[in-house]
């Protein structure tokens, strides 16, 4: 499809990139702001038919009902980059950059290839003055590098870049975008910079409260996403944390999030244990700063980061352990249900979901898996296809746990929460184990049921003698 401007509009927006956050992103602009033309590029040709279909790549609450009123009037998804490039003046880049996984830097930096790729198209194609936007979460200085290139041969136009990172959270991302805490916008402190910004600004100012919609350098627009990101799972590391001490010595961890997050100072959110954060951000962000800080020599910096990283993955473990232990220090030829593939709940997204740990764990345990999610099948396949061992997916819950010995939960999807457990129960081999990886059932109950049950951070419920 080719991406023609319509000469009635005000102004035209392109975003290359069509994922989690350039699609829910520019749908929200063009919602908003309906004299834009907004057009949404990527070079993936299934993934823009999806968008133009009515089955969209991505599940998100609310996401299908904002696209199917926009889609055609001014949101418009194409393959067609170049011809994207050559009729927008505002282009924002939303492509992926995961971790790096060879050479230097491997599994600590971001791999930069896919954005330099864009630079590089962008210059080629660019005859007028750009604004370039920096929407995917990059390394502090990228916009340093991307400057660069596109200022490295003269061509018939200028550009500025800009920072404005997204704040996000699949699941919820449509309220999010709609309500956001904050915006937040970077530029260089020129006059051209400070003119580029004002026409970022503008665009959000129309829906989001000019208070809340906040300009700064551009580096310390880089750094805030990475730092928020850092905060965030450094939380949820300092909960869990915590809920492993909480099971030596009897306390409950929901109990004391609770005291501790009423301290206004602290706050109550991000304070559930788990059994570990996944998503494709956290990991990625924090590896991607305690890089940064080895790079400039911060090596204590770097590790007070990486811990971070370190006590999650150190929790996903112990929670295979415990069902290790707990079920007679042998899972082999056990059957095994999963609740819940995806990083969390209300979206269809596995990436770095501990589920997809925990499952090749079991497998190499030797247990029959079964996955069940209402969402993250299709996905699930894909992150365990290849696996040796018996694998299973049912999307029905009861159909999963039919014959199984134990259900990990981990997912916190509310139709785990809304399950007739005497019926799970009752179908199930005997003794009967729930590990509730999310704290989400009613475990006092299914105790009552029968089963015996295994919270993060709380003392287990059993019918075993001590
Ligand atoms: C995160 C940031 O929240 C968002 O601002 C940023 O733009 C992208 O990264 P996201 O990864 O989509 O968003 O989801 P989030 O709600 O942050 O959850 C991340 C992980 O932490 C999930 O696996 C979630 O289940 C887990 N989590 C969250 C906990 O284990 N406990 C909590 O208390 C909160
Ligand atoms: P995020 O969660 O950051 O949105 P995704 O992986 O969901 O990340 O989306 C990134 C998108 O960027 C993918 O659809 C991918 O095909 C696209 N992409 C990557 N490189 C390019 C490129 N050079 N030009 C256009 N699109 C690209």
């Amino acid at each position: 499809m080719k991406t023609k401007p319509n000469a009635g509009n005000k102004k035209n927006i392109l975003c290359i990139g069509a994922g989690y956050v350039g699609g829910p992103t520019m749908a929200m602009i063009a919602a908003k702001c309906p004299d834009y033309r907004v057009t949404v590029v990527d070079i993936n040709a299934q993934r823009i038919a999806a968008w133009n279909s009515e089955d969209l790549p991505i599940y998100e609450p609310g996401l299908d009902e904002l696209v199917r009123t926009v889609r055609g009037r001014n949101l418009f998804f194409s393959t067609d980059i170049e011809g994207g490039i050559r009729d927008n003046d505002i282009i924002f880049v939303s492509v992926n950059t995961p971790t790096k996984t060879f050479g230097a830097g491997a599994g600590m930096a971001a791999d930069l290839q896919y954005w330099e790729k864009t630079a590089r198209q962008i210059l080629e194609n660019s005859v007028t003055n750009k604004i370039v936007i920096e929407k995917s979460t990059l390394p502090v200085k990228t916009a340093l590098a991307m400057e660069r290139i596109l200022n490295s041969q003269p061509n018939g136009g200028a550009f500025d870049v800009l920072s404005n990172p997204e704040f996000l959270a699949e699941g919820s991302a449509i309220r999010d975008l709609e309500n956001p805490d904050r915006v937040l916008i970077g530029a260089r402190e020129t006059e051209r910079g400070r003119s580029a910004r004002n026409s970022i600004v503008e665009i959000y100012s129309r829906w989001v409260p000019r208070d809340r919609i906040i300009t700064t350098n551009i580096w310390s627009s880089e750094l805030s996403k990475l730092v928020s990101n850092a905060f965030l799972a450094q939380r949820i590391s300092s909960i869990n944390a915590i809920s492993a001490l909480c099971e030596k010595t009897e306390a409950d961890v929901a109990e004391v999030a609770r005291a501790v997050g009423m301290d206004s100072r602290i706050g109550a959110k991000f304070l559930n244990a788990s059994v570990g954060f996944g998503g494709s951000c956290f990991k990625k962000d924090i590896l991607n700063l305690v890089y940064l800080c080895r790079f400039y020599g911060l090596d204590d910096v770097a590790d007070y980061w990486e811990s971070v990283v370190k006590i999650n993955a150190y929790q996903q473990e112990r929670f295979v352990m415990n069902m290790i232990t707990s079920m007679f220090n042998t899972l082999a030829g056990k059957r095994i249900c999963i609740f819940g593939f995806a990083f969390k709940a209300n979206t269809g997204d596995t990436r770095e979901s501990p589920a997809i740990f925990i499952a090749k764990r079991l497998l190499e345990e030797q247990a029959e898996v079964v996955i069940s999610d209402p969402k993250a099948l299709d996905n699930a396949r894909i992150d365990l296809s290849g696996l040796a061992g018996v694998l299973d997916y049912r999307e029905d819950p009861y159909e999963a746990a039919a014959g199984c010995h134990a259900i990990a939960v981990m997912t916190e999807w509310d139709i785990y929460r809304a399950l007739d457990y005497e019926r799970v129960y009752r179908e199930m081999a005997k003794p009967a184990f729930i590990f509730d990886g999310r704290n989400i059932l009613d475990h006092s109950e299914c105790f009552r049921i029968g089963f015996n049950v295994y919270p993060i951070g709380k003392p287990p419920l059993t019918h075993f003698d001590s």
